[in-house]
């Protein structure tokens, strides 16, 4: 079996965490069981980019339970959890190429591995793989049943190549479906966010000054989390609607240039480049904290900050860098702008990712077993499958709902009853 992983020894310590995550993965647990009888994917090669974590080796699991050949490849060169990667392949015979720290090179390396798999299904999360599959490997797109986008920034980026007219294999927007947003985007990057910032400085939140850069499903989470803690909270935003959602949610809303002086802290969860730019860290005070939560490593704009500063000091603490600007001033970068709850945190609790995980699983169920209905757009994920998964994690949570009653269902079908 083909892997590239930091060290095959770690694994003990990976199948206990994926174990562990398992335990919190109810509804997963169950698709698991269904495909090991079904076999949906029974001798098809599947490629997985995705974030290499406990909650992605039990989506692994799931998938080669069904009959897959999958190999896993990091959509994020921070990300990877290498104990879990360890496991994957030593306990569950997963192929995986990724490492925790890995450069450019080597995280590109391995995705086009990936694709020399000759996959028939795909899963993202920010679209690196498909971006491949519509250069160098092109030649391939043509055998490819469905590709999965897990985040907001990978569907952004596919909705422009289909409106471009050059979107070459059938998407599902598994970002969109709303089992995974309202949940995973919401209290997963809430949590995991303030995790993330926790372990890396350690800081107090009550008291703090928090400046949330977007306002969409990951930016309320976090600022909602942040308030709860005790935070002083400033929305900054673009979108006219989501800012009065912002301010009638209870939040300060102002520009970031006016925020820049008066936060302790900056987080960025917008998906736009050069959220945090010069003129900001210009006005930023001598301690401020900056960091991002949102896809790629380009909403601070770490290249001028380099060039303002003096002296750059890594590591003051592991995923904490000094830049000082001048004697009375330093600003200070968590993670080197990458995602911090992946990066300084383990990313979203299991309990979220399962919902987030379920609809990938069952998206790809659904594209093998509809690929010849499925044209070459951004397709989103049935209502039924939303409906399903939820029914399922609404009863491992042991929640019941009510019923609408035939009377109501006639009176909710009717336009004739008026006031
Ligand atoms: N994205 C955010 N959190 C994650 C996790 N725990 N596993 C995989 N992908 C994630």
């Amino acid at each position: 079996m083909n892997y590239d992983i930091k060290d095959i020894k770690l694994s003990s310590e990976g199948k206990k965490r994926i174990e562990w995550a398992d335990k919190d993965m109810p509804v997963l647990r169950e698709i698991r069981v269904d495909f090991q009888k079904t076999k949906p994917f029974k001798g098809m090669n599947i490629s997985a980019c995705l974030h290499v974590t406990a909650e992605t080796a039990n989506l692994a699991r799931t998938l080669k339970a069904g009959g897959a050949n999958v190999v896993l490849v990091a959509s994020n060169p921070l990300s990877t959890q290498d104990d879990v990667a360890a496991s994957l392949v030593k306990d569950y015979k997963i192929e995986v190429l990724a490492i925790k720290g890995e450069n450019r090179e080597t995280y590109y390396k391995h995705l086009r591995q990936a694709l020399k798999h000759a996959p028939i299904i795909t899963l993202d999360d920010g679209a690196d793989l498909i971006s491949l599959l519509h250069s160098d490997f092109s030649h391939l797109a043509k055998d490819i049943k469905g590709s999965m986008e897990e985040t907001t920034t990978g569907v952004i980026r596919l909705k422009s190549l289909q409106e471009s007219g050059n979107l070459n294999l059938p998407v599902i927007a598994v970002n969109d479906a709303k089992t995974k947003n309202l949940f995973d985007n919401r209290y997963g990057t809430g949590q995991s966010t303030l995790d993330g910032i926790i372990r890396a400085t350690d800081m107090l939140i009550a008291g703090k000054t928090i400046v949330v850069a977007g306002y969409g499903w990951c930016g309320r989470g976090f600022a909602t989390r942040a308030r709860g803690m005790g935070a002083k909270v400033i929305v900054t935003e673009v979108d006219e609607i989501k800012a009065l959602e912002a301010s009638m949610d209870g939040f300060v809303v102002m520009p970031m240039e006016e925020a820049a002086s008066i936060g302790d802290l900056f987080c960025t969860l917008t998906g736009d480049l050069h959220v945090v730019d010069t003129k900001h860290f210009k006005k930023m005070k001598d301690g401020a904290i900056v960091c991002n939560s949102g896809h790629f490593d380009v909403e601070i704009n770490l290249d001028s900050l380099k060039k303002m500063a003096k002296k750059v000091n890594k590591g003051l603490r592991e995923n904490v860098n000094e830049y000082v600007i001048s004697d009375k001033k330093s600003i200070y970068v968590l993670a080197e702008g990458r995602l911090i709850n992946l990066s300084a945190a383990e990313g979203h609790p299991a309990s979220v990712m399962d919902m987030s995980f379920a609809t990938q699983a069952l998206s790809c169920e659904y594209v093998v077993k509809n690929s010849d209905k499925l044209n070459k757009a951004v397709h989103n994920v049935p209502a039924s499958i939303e409906i399903k998964i939820a029914r399922l994690k609404l009863k491992a949570l042991g929640v019941s709902i009510d019923k609408l009653s035939p009377e109501q269902k006639k009176y909710l079908a009717s336009w004739k009853i008026g006031t």
